[in-house]
Order: C-alpha cells, then sequence, then structure tokens
C-alpha cells in the first residue's frame, strides 16, 4: 500500500493555466517590475485588507526589509519564538539586530502575550510572533504591549484571526510563496504586506537597493524582487488560496471525525483563530510511525546561534510534534489509513 504524502497538494489542475500565464509574460519582454508585479501586489493587498503589498525575492528577506522598515538596526533587540523555521532568526541576525527568544504555548505552538512580555527589555525594538503551522499568534493582544509587530506569516497564508486574515494584524506582516507553502510560486518569493504608508514606502526603496526612483539611493538596500513570471503565476493562483484553506479545513474535520484525538494531542487553534493547516502538527510522547517532527532542535540551540534560554513549553513542542499528511489533495480513506497507523501504534 502506497504512503500517504506528508504534502498532499498538487498544482496539476493548473498546469495549463500557469503555463498560458508564463507565455505571456515570456513573449511581453518585461521581466522585473511591471505589470503582472504591480497587479499581484494589488491583488493581495486587497485580499489580505491592507493598503500595500511589497513583493520580494523570498520569505526571509521579506522579514530582513519588514524589520528595517519598522524601525530594527544593529543592536536592537528583537523577541521572537526559538520553535520556528530558522529564518526568523536569522533575518534579524542578517541585519545586525538580536534575536531575543521567548516561549510559547506548546498546545498552539504559538508565542503568547505572558512569554513574549517576559522577555521585554529596554532595547526591545520591535516583537515577530510567528503563525506557526498555519495557525494564528494573538497579534492584538501582543499590539497593544506597545511595540512594533512584525507578523511572520511565511505558513499562514489564508488563515485568519477574528475576521482579519493573517497579514493584516500586525505593523507589518511577511510571507514566503515557497512552491509548499499555502500559496506558493514555483520558485522562492515573497512579500512584505503592511497598512502603514511609510512602512510600505520604506519596504518598496529598500527591496531596490534603497531608492525610490532608480537615480538617487538613499539607503543600502537589497536587489530583492517578486519578477514578473512568478507574479503571473501568483495571480493564477490566489483565487484558489481559500478553497484550499477550506480543503485542508475540511482533512482537519475528517481527522477529528475519524478519532484521531483518541491517540495524540490534536492541533488548537488560538482562540478566536481559523488555522489553515499548513501543516497539521499533532503531539504524542511516543514516536510514531507516520509524519516527521519539526524543529526538533530549535533557533537558540542552532550552531549558528546557541543562545541561553529557558523555554519549557519550547523544548515540549520540539521534542513531541509530529506532521501527518495534509494538503488539498487528501482522500477520507487516505486520512483514515493515517488514523490507523497512528491508533495502531499507541
Ligand atoms: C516561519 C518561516 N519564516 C520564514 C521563512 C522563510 O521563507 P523563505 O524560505 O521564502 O525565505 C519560512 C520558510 O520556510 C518559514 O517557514
Amino acid at each position: 500500500m502506497t504512503e500517504v504524502p506528508l504534502f498532499a497538494s498538487s498544482l496539476a489542475p493548473y498546469h495549463d493555466r500557469l503555463a498560458e500565464a508564463l507565455d505571456r509574460v515570456a513573449r511581453s519582454g518585461r521581466y522585473i517590475l511591471g505589470p503582472e508585479v504591480d497587479a499581484f501586489e494589488e491583488e493581495f493587498a486587497r485580499y489580505l485588507g491592507v493598503r500595500h503589498c511589497v513583493g520580494v525575492a523570498n520569505g526571509t528577506d521579506a522579514l530582513m526589509i519588514a524589520l528595517r522598515a519598522v524601525g530594527v538596526g544593529p543592536g536592537d533587540e528583537v523577541v521572537m519564538p526559538s520553535f520556528t523555521f530558522y529564518a526568523t532568526a536569522e533575518a534579524a541576525l542578517a541585519i545586525g539586530a538580536r534575536p531575543v527568544f521567548c516561549d510559547i504555548d506548546a498546545r498552539t505552538f504559538c508565542v503568547t502575550p505572558e512569554t513574549v512580555r517576559a522577555a521585554l527589555t529596554p532595547r526591545t525594538r520591535a516583537i515577530v510572533p510567528v503563525h506557526l503551522f498555519g495557525n494564528v499568534a494573538p497579534v492584538p493582544d501582543l499590539r497593544e504591549l506597545g511595540m512594533p509587530v512584525v507578523e511572520d506569516a511565511a505558513q499562514a497564508a489564508g488563515a485568519e484571526l477574528r475576521c482579519s486574515k493573517a497579514g493584516a494584524l500586525g505593523d507589518a506582516a511577511t510571507f514566503s510563496f515557497f512552491p509548499s507553502k499555502n500559496l506558493p510560486c514555483l520558485v522562492d518569493d515573497g512579500a512584505i504586506v503592511t497598512d502603514d504608508d511609510a512602512i510600505g514606502e520604506l519596504a518598496r526603496m529598500l527591496r531596490f537597493h534603497g531608492s525610490k526612483d532608480k537615480v538617487t539611493f538613499t539607503h543600502v538596500g537589497y536587489n530583492s524582487r517578486l519578477d514578473e513570471l512568478q507574479a503571473a503565476a501568483l495571480r493564477v493562483l490566489l483565487p484558489e488560496l481559500d478553497g484550499w484553506i477550506e480543503r485542508r479545513r475540511q482533512a482537519a474535520a475528517t481527522y477529528e471525525r475519524l478519532g484521531l484525538g483518541g491517540h495524540v494531542a490534536l492541533p488548537e487553534p488560538t482562540p478566536g483563530a481559523r488555522h489553515a493547516y499548513h501543516l497539521y502538527v499533532v503531539r504524542s510522547n511516543r514516536e510514531l510511525p507516520v509524519g516527521r517532527g519539526y524543529y526538533r532542535t530549535p533557533a537558540h540551540r542552532q550552531p549558528a546561534i546557541t543562545a541561553d534560554a529557558e523555554l519549557p513549553g519550547t523544548e515540549e513542542a520540539a521534542r513531541t510534534n509530529f506532521a501527518l499528511p495534509m494538503g488539498t489533495e487528501l482522500t477520507e480513506e487516505q486520512l483514515g489509513r493515517v488514523v490507523e497507523r497512528v491508533s495502531g501504534s499507541t
């Protein structure tokens, strides 16, 4: 019997429309910062309910640029979880800032106002909650702490908290369009989104060498741009996003209906959140015969960082999490097989 794939999504139904879009751009002769990027930026901003979207080369650059755009500079502290993909911390380090790691709630895999508050110091310049696995961190509560909040929404396109989209909750937010993400393109790309005109303008300058007019250079920036080919692909796929997220939610509901919760601890959305299930991550004290553990070595214990921090929720999540198959293409029979394999082992 074939294994149920961990990432069970496919772009096959969209291949013809993607090929048409790529062909249109290839023939247009406009490849960098042209009408497709403009249109995608406007469409994604409208989808999220924010004023500005700035397309960049990947989600890591998006974080570097967003942090600088909200005023983080060398020596500043940025409070963030350690239980995340390493790039969240790397982005802060790459701009000369210092990641200060706070704990998470092991049930939601996200930071809380209490864990963030415990890590604040007079040198804190920003907070980066991560909407891990497609859950949503409690950003409105974090904003009450009085610091700029940059949401790392790389894994959370399509998620919501109290009727707002993840990405529309903070001072700015960043996305990754890496091919396995909820909203994918065909290579690496990403975006910064914000409702704040000044943050949007600075992010737009930083992605193009720190220039507004391509003649005068007022900042040391980056060459980090979403290109026309991928913007055209994203414009084909963005209208599918909500439907895909609904299928992911149905798969999660089926796991629950089939009794998975009798064997492992199920993912717990933050109160008020509608989870996007980028990954379906359960917790178990025993090794499971299916799935994969994520971030077994959290960022603060990676060799490039090795920060001293006591983070019991992080250690628990790192030790006990298992991502089970999730995606837009799973059948009830496949989900049933996963539940059977998990139940046979516990
Ligand atoms: C939570 C998180 N932050 C940041 C990133 C970085 O995005 P990218 O791979 O597009 O640079 C990722 C991507 O995997 C991620 O999962």
